[in-house]
């Protein structure tokens, strides 16, 4: 079983960015938690960070064939990109949507995700230990 982690634009910059309200742990922390978490639990884990729309796309097709599910937090593409819910959309992986923050406490432009229709579900607001929440909950989904 196979799991990708797909972050998106800004994400890079996790550990500096707005601490507030991401946190300080870096997303090589975040790769790390997810890989030992991986391991644990007798699943594989891939990383893919970009800042391009059209790069995430391209993950997410190239995903078809390679993993059996995506965990992806879009950053703001989540709350724009219509060319992201169309590939998920395409190929038929079960897909958890993940945020570090509670997308709904936050300004209103954050409260609509074109993610969350093409999603099993989604986990938001509790930082970056969400993200083995998101592996836990799609691992379990598969069902494998
Ligand atoms: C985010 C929330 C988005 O609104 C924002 O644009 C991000 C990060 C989160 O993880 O909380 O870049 O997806």
């Amino acid at each position: 079983t196979s799991i990708l982690v797909l972050n998106g634009p800004n994400l890079n910059l996790l550990g500096t960015r707005q601490p507030e309200v991401y946190g300080r742990t870096t997303l090589s922390d975040i790769e790390a938690m997810c890989q030992d978490h991986a391991k644990a639990r007798g699943f594989e884990v891939s990383f893919l960070q970009s800042n391009h729309e059209g790069a995430l796309v391209d993950a997410i097709h190239a995903a078809k064939t390679v993993h059996n599910g995506i965990l992806i937090n879009a950053g703001a593409y989540t709350h724009t990109s219509i060319a992201i819910h169309d590939a998920i959309a395409s190929v038929e992986l079960p897909v958890c949507e993940l945020h570090l923050s509670n997308i709904h406490a936050r300004e209103e432009f954050r409260h609509h995700s074109y993610i969350s229709k093409v999603a099993v579900g989604m986990i938001c607001g509790f930082g970056a230990h969400g993200y083995v929440l998101g592996l836990d909950a799609l691992f379990n989904h598969l069902g494998l």
